[in-house]
C-alpha cells in the first residue's frame, strides 16, 4: 500500500528540517515519471512568513532540476494523525501535479491515507482560469 522508498525518503528529510520556531519536522518524497525521487523538509525563518513547506522544498528541487512530470508525493510528519499539506502547498502541487496523481499522507506511527491531488483541493485555481497555456 505504502511505496516504501518514498517514505523512506521523506522520513529521512524530518532530520533535516530547519525548524527551531515551530518544533514541527516536516518531510515529503515526490517520484518523478521516470523514478527519480525528490525530497523536501521545512525550512523556516525568523521572519515566520518567509518559512517553506516541505512540499513545497520537493517540488521547487524538482522543477529546478528541470522535471515536470510527476507520479506520486508523500508527506510525512511527527503527527498522530496523518499530515495534511497546508493551502498554499495545495494550490503548488494542483500547479504541476495532474488531478489524478496520487498523494500518500503518513506519519510515523504507522498511519498512511492515500488520496489525489483532485481531492487536496477541488476546484483549484488553475491556468485554465487565466486562458494561459503552460
Ligand atoms: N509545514 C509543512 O512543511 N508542511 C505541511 O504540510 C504543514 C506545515 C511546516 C511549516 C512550518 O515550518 C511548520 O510545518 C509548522 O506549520
Amino acid at each position: 500500500m505504502i511505496p516504501q522508498d518514498l517514505y523512506q525518503a521523506a522520513t529521512n528529510m524530518l532530520t533535516r528540517a530547519y525548524a527551531p520556531y515551530s518544533h514541527f519536522p516536516v518531510g515529503a518524497a515526490l517520484l518523478d515519471a521516470n523514478g527519480q525521487i525528490y525530497t523536501g523538509c521545512n525550512i523556516e525563518n525568523a521572519a515566520y512568513g518567509a518559512t517553506n513547506c516541505a512540499e513545497r522544498t520537493a517540488l521547487f528541487t524538482a522543477i529546478a532540476a528541470g522535471q515536470r512530470d510527476f507520479a506520486a508525493l508523500l508527506i510525512t510528519g511527527k503527527t498522530k494523525d496523518v499530515i495534511w499539506p497546508c493551502g498554499t502547498c495545495r494550490q503548488v502541487i494542483s500547479e504541476f501535479c495532474s488531478p489524478q496523481m496520487p498523494v500518500y499522507l503518513t506519519n510515523q506511527n504507522n498511519q498512511v491515507q492515500k488520496i489525489t491531488v483532485a481531492q487536496l483541493l477541488p476546484g483549484a485555481f488553475s491556468a485554465e482560469d487565466l486562458n494561459y497555456e503552460r
